[in-house]
This record gives C-alpha cells, structure tokens and sequence, in this order.
C-alpha cells in the first residue's frame, strides 16, 4: 500500500514541507529566514510572521514537487515541539486544519526524535544504508545536545545531555562574539578550513559521566578574546580563521570524548549523528576517524536532512501512521524537550 504522508517543521526559523512515499522522499522544501542574520540569534515575534508568510508556498511547493495532490494524503505529520511557542503554533494550526479538511489522521512529531529518524529516509532506489537497532545518536542542534541510545523508532533514552548550553549554540556565541553573522556554524565551520585547529586553547569542560557542559568554553572564549583585543584591537581580524578553528576543534574533541565514553558503557558500536551540527564538516571527519580507530559502524546524515527539514517529520510520521499513532484536534505544541 501506497501511504503519503505530508509533514510539516515549524519549531524555530526555518519552515518547511516535504513528501514521503512511505519511507521514500518524494519532496523536501525549506523556506529559511534571513531577517534573522543581524541580530545574533533568531527573534521569536519575526519567525513567528515569517512562518505564517512562508507556510502555504512552501507547503504547494512540497506538493507539486512530489506530484502528489492534497487529495492523495494519507496523514498530515507536524511538529508539537520542542521549540518556540508561536513558530510551533503556525505549523500545528495549519496542519490540523489541513487534516481536518482533507479528513484525514493528524501526527504529532517529537522535533528530536525526528532529527534522528531522519537516518531512515530512503533515497529512491532504497539505495542508502540505515542504522540497526540498538544504536546510539548524537544529537547536536541549535538547542540541544545529547547521547540517545535508540532501541527502537519509538523507544528512545536520552543517556547524556548538556546541562547548560546547546552545542550549536556555542558556535553561534563564539561567531557573535568574533563578529560573524548569525548562523555563526556555517560560518565558523568555513572559515576554519584555512586554520589552525591548534593555535589556540580554550577551557574544557570536566563533566561527570556523559553529560556535557559548554557555558565554560563560551566564557573561556569570551575573555581569551577580550584580553587579545585589549593588546591588538585587530586582534579577531588578524587571526579569523586559526579562531575559528581553535574554537572548532574544542567542541568537536569535547562532544567524540562523550561519545566514545558512551559506547564504552553501553558496548554499543553503532554510531550516528543528527542535528544542524552534525553538518559540520570537521565533526564529520573526526566521527568517521574515531569510529574507524574504536570499531565503530557510523551513519552519518546526508546535509540536507542535518539542520531543521520536514523530511524528518515526514518520515517519523510515516512510522506512527503504521502504528496508528494518531494525534487529535485538542493537540497542543510543547516548549520544552520531553525525550
Ligand atoms: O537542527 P538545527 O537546524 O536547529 C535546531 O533544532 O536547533 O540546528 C541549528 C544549529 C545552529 O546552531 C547552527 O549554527 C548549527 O546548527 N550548524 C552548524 C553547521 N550548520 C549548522 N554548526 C557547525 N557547523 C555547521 N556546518
Ligand atoms: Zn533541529
């Protein structure tokens, strides 16, 4: 049986659609928001209009990039949260009304549960490999930064998380505090290509067990430059790159030390990775070099379904629509992670 499902993302300041044949991308849309770039950080009251802007030409464009019309939906997937409010309650609104009017189920999708069950999209020819059961994700976003062991779509536990700031995060702050735009990761992730991941040392964090911590690094980078800027005010401009790489580099030794603790204690040697982070180039590399080193079969996201998309949605819904997971009309969007 052919099952189309349509899911929709809405949490932070991307919206987006996409169409999944059963596991299989058929369309993938995201509508970013550039209003966002010079204020450091996403603004809640703009994400909110630009979503309510974007919504309906991002979702006729999933459609008709798909083939599909509305009429042949067997569900509409959304994402309840975690995330901001009014984001989250553009998206939830609309797909219920969607649901409603094509009279068809509604799913509720868990945004972190998604980033990892992006792994078992399948491209068209089945041609890519997805994980097996039981393996373990890190999942690095903008807003979250875990260790999940995955026993199952469904039955996931969160076995490390960060008790302070996001990983995405801290490369955004450090970009801030060196002047770059917002997203500051992209950015910081290309300019470190021509740097010197070991010009500079920054304080790492000595957490217990695998939980981590990055709001040391970001003051420990916040002073480090400071101080320079005081001797050198062309300090940042002077030394951009071997910065961003330096900066780079410490978050992505602090989240594989976790990660290789991790599959220590749970003898688990499937490893992936998922989240808007999980794009960074270095962070690929040192994945697939530790894995290789401790044994480890890695699954690592192809770009697109890295940062938000409704691929990921689309495809987490299609699991709960076989287990008839259904969600109803008093659904109501979540701020905060319940995995
Ligand atoms: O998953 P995501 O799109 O949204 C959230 O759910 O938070 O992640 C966004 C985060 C931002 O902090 C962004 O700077 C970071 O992912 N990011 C990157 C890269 N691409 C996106 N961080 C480092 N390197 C990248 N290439
Ligand atoms: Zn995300």
């Amino acid at each position: 049986m052919q099952i189309y499902i349509l899911g929709i993302e809405s949490s932070c300041d991307d919206t987006a659609a996409a169409v999944i044949e059963n596991d299989i991308i058929r369309s993938n849309v995201t509508a970013g928001q550039e209003v966002h770039k010079n204020f450091g950080g996403v603004v809640p009251e703009l994400a909110s209009r630009a979503h309510q802007q974007n919504i309906i030409p991002v979702i006729e464009t999933a459609l008709q990039l798909a083939n599909i019309n509305k009429k042949q939906l067997s569900a509409i997937a959304f994402t309840k949260g975690p995330g901001l409010l009014g984001s989250l309650l553009v998206g939830t609104s609309f797909a219920k009304a969607l649901a409603l009017g094509l009279d068809i189920p509604l799913i509720e999708v868990d945004h972190l549960q998604a980033h990892i069950l992006a792994h078992f999209i399948r491209n068209e020819d089945r041609s890519n490999a997805v994980p097996d059961f039981p393996f373990l994700c890190l999942t690095v976003s903008g807003g979250h930064t875990q260790i999940v062991k995955v026993h199952e779509y469904s039955d996931m536990e969160v076995i490390g998380q960060t008790i302070d700031d996001a990983a995405g995060e801290t490369f955004d702050k450090a970009a801030k505090i060196m002047g770059l735009p917002y997203p500051g990761g992209p950015v910081i992730d290309q300019l470190a290509q021509q740097g010197d991941p070991n010009r500079f040392a920054f304080a790492k964090p000595r957490i217990p067990g695998l939980d981590f911590s990055f709001s040391g690094l970001k003051t420990s980078i916040l002073y480090f430059i400071r101080d320079r800027l005081k001797e050198n005010p062309d300090f940042i401009e002077q030394n951009k790159a071997d910065l961003c790489a330096s900066v780079q580099q410490t978050i992505i030794s602090i989240l594989i030390e976790k990660l290789k603790a991790a599959s220590d204690a749970s003898g688990i040697y499937h490893i992936a990775m998922a989240g808007g982070v999980s794009a960074n180039s270095g962070l690929r590399r040192a994945i697939s070099s530790a894995g290789e080193k401790a044994g480890w079969k890695v699954y690592i996201p192809p770009l697109s379904y890295t940062t938000d998309n409704a691929a990921m949605i689309a495809v987490t819904g299609y699991f709960k629509y076989l287990q008839k997971d259904f969600a109803d009309q008093s659904a109501a969007p979540y701020a905060r992670s319940r995995m």
